[in-house]
């Protein structure tokens, strides 16, 4: 229950929206529909500062893949050349050059790095070590804490594993998605579940310290039955941790051009069942040892696999967000790349900053970002909020907090806000709630 309540607050009740399609996970706050172009200033602004103190982390976008998956909303190329993946490499070390030569980030050590995608395992091996190499150049990655690298089943490879070692990858995650052969196909998958076992086989070769496997429940044509035997077989494996996505239905995606168009072959399922079935492997996995750690997340072991990323990123850390449409935050400035390889590569070979748009965050801004992306942590402590804002978060949330605990979704004490398992399976359902009104209500993308 909510302790310390403020008087005079109405009680309101929670009536959320359930859209089939569209964006449910947030990555970012303030929402993408907020930045702009005017700001991109701000940016070079907090640049041109003196290197701060807080942790320096980075973000690669590689955005190519052997074939696009229906329900992806990423931004990625298809069954690109060598040439041209080369040259997009080439581009990323080059704006990593110019951030490097940048007051702010200058002799910072890296803390963190994540190679995202798309799907960063179609590289080859050399690709993977010209872009390492080139990165290190630029900045100091000898103390890094964490590398993922994102792989897909089919275009993992022995020797290309070997040289994710070799520029210092500590942590791998595939994307599996279902062990359902039917399933992959009929949401446009380009593996299948025998890759799948091939592949982490040969992972597990590799001493990579952390090996991470995403699932995804509420896919297209999913039964309880296909789901239950997912996480049968993950378990089977004993990955280090398990990521399940709940599906979601973007407007950029075939499915949902599929669906709009009347041309699916079966219903999307409805976001009830998708959070029934998370919670059914959540804990299946709870049974198997591993613990719950966010809305997303179940680790084997919580002490030695912490995922930093997501603990530096979400508590204030600067990320440069390289290559295209990537998006990064500095200095209490969100933004975001061109979102063409063309209009990226043009800026980059001019020698400028390829962002597109910005956002300065006001510190009531960084307040409220932290507070909510802490949230898919399922717990935020309140202390660390009092020292860093000056503030208390449930005097600032009081009643959306009110209105969560009315509904069975969170609880306050004097220590924490806490999501119960409810609140948790719809974390991002209800982070809206907590923006402020300037941002309530606008596009997210
Ligand atoms: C960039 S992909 C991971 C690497 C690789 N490209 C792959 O798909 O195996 C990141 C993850 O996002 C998740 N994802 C993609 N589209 C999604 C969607 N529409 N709804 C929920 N999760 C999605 C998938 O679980 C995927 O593994
Ligand atoms: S889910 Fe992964 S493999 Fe599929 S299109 Fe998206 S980035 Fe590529």
């Amino acid at each position: 229950m909510i302790a310390s309540a403020p008087v005079n607050v109405p009680t309101l009740t929670a009536p959320i929206d359930e859209p089939v399609a569209g964006n449910y996970f947030v990555a970012a706050y303030p929402p993408f529909s907020a930045w702009d172009s005017a700001q991109v200033p701000a940016l070079h602004e907090a640049l041109a500062q003196p290197a701060p103190a807080a942790p320096l982390g980075l973000y690669v976008h590689l955005p190519f893949c052997q074939k696009k998956c229906d329900y992806c909303y990423y931004l990625s190329y298809i069954a690109q050349p060598a040439a041209v993946v080369d040259r997009y490499l080439d581009a990323v070390v080059r704006e990593m050059e110019l951030y490097a030569a940048q007051p702010g980030v200058k002799g910072r050590p890296v803390s963190f790095a994540y190679f995202g995608g798309g799907t960063p395992s179609t590289l080859s091996s050399a690709q993977v070590r010209r872009l390492g190499d080139g990165l290190r150049r630029a900045l100091a990655w000898d103390n890094v804490k964490e590398v993922t690298f994102e792989c897909a089943p089919r275009s993992v490879r022995h020797e290309f594993l070997e040289s994710l070692r070799e520029v210092g990858v500590t942590r791998v995650s595939m994307g599996v998605q279902s062990f359902d052969n039917e399933l992959l196909k009929l949401n446009g998958r380009v593996h299948l579940a025998e890759d799948v076992s091939r592949a982490y086989s040969m992972i597990r070769e590799v001493d990579f310290g952390w090996v991470n496997l995403d699932l995804m429940c509420g896919l297209l044509g999913e039964t309880e039955e296909k789901w239950r035997e997912s996480i049968r077989r993950i378990i089977e494996l004993e990955p280090d941790s398990v990521t399940i996505y709940q599906t979601e239905i973007p407007h950029n995606t075939q499915l949902y051009r599929d669906l709009t168009s009347g041309a699916l072959p079966a219903l999307p399922l409805s976001w009830d069942i998708k959070r029934a079935r998370l919670d059914q492997g959540f804990r299946e996995l709870e049974r198997a040892g591993y613990t719950v750690v966010s809305a997303y997340n179940a680790v084997k072991d919580p002490q030695r696999h912490r995922f930093l990323y997501q603990d530096y990123l979400w508590r204030g850390a600067d990320m440069l967000g390289l290559g295209v449409a990537a998006f990064g935050y500095f200095g209490g400035v969100h933004f975001q790349n061109q979102a063409t390889i063309k209009h990226y590569e043009a800026a980059v070979e001019q020698g400028k900053l390829p962002v597109t748009r910005a956002f300065k965050l006001s510190i009531h801004d960084q307040l409220v970002r932290e507070f909510i992306l802490q949230l898919k942590l399922g717990e935020v402590p309140i202390a660390p909020f009092q020292e860093r804002f000056g503030l208390n978060i449930v005097v600032q949330f009081y009643a959306t907090l009110r209105m969560f605990a009315n509904e069975g979704w969170i609880t306050v004490s004097d220590e924490a806000v806490r999501l119960t398992r409810r609140g948790l399976l719809r974390v991002d359902r209800l982070l809206p709630r907590f923006y402020d009104s300037r941002f309530q209500d606008v596009r997210y993308t």
